[in-house]
């Protein structure tokens, strides 16, 4: 039986965690479908077409993974792309009530998809697009925990931010 797992989230922007855990479920899995969730609501530092591009260019070489958006409800749209698996990362135990929380309910909305959860290893534990975007843009330093295309990608944003500020301080 081919397996088909869908792997969601917002990833604004994609970390070395979220690879981690996309490479050891490639390792598991036949073919892995990274879908980020277009989402009206939040506003995120990256469109959707850059952080497509991101994971697009950091996976490139694990060959049964690939990168999709997707819009409405998860289990609609693993469902619709023939996938009986979601995986989850869970980091830490802070990680878990949510994500179970979510697990349950898309059982409830489909008892044809169960949800995996995975570990990162350990050194990516700590790790969170959110933290990411704070150090980057008050100037830290990210290396070693996004692929190299997001730290670049991320040092523009905080050029580009820092100069419009400027900019804006002369008016
Ligand atoms: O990376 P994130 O932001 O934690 O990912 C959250 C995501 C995209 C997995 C979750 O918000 C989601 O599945 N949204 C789609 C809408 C949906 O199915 N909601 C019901 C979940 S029980």
């Amino acid at each position: 039986m081919r397996i088909r797992a869908v792997y969601p989230g917002t990833f604004d922007p994609v970390t070395n965690g979220h690879i981690d855990l996309i490479r050891r479920s490639s390792a598991l899995f036949d073919h892995v479908i990274i879908a980020i969730l277009r989402n009206a609501e939040k506003t995120p530092l990256f469109s959707i077409e850059e952080r497509v591009e991101m994971l697009e260019n950091a996976i490139a070489k694990l060959k049964n993974v690939s990168v999709t958006t997707f819009e409405g409800l998860l289990v609609d749209y693993a469902t619709k792309v023939g996938a009986s698996v979601i995986v989850r990362g869970i980091r830490a135990v802070s990680d878990y009530e949510y994500e179970l929380q979510m697990a349950l309910m898309n059982r409830r909305l489909s008892s044809k998809v169960e949800t995996v959860f995975m570990m990162p290893a350990e050194a990516y534990s700590y790790l969170s697009s959110r933290l990411v975007k704070e150090i980057s843009m008050l100037g830290g330093s990210i290396h070693g925990l996004v692929p190299r295309i997001v730290e670049r990608r991320l040092k523009q944003k905080q050029l580009s931010h820092a100069f419009s500020s400027k900019a804006g301080g002369h008016q």
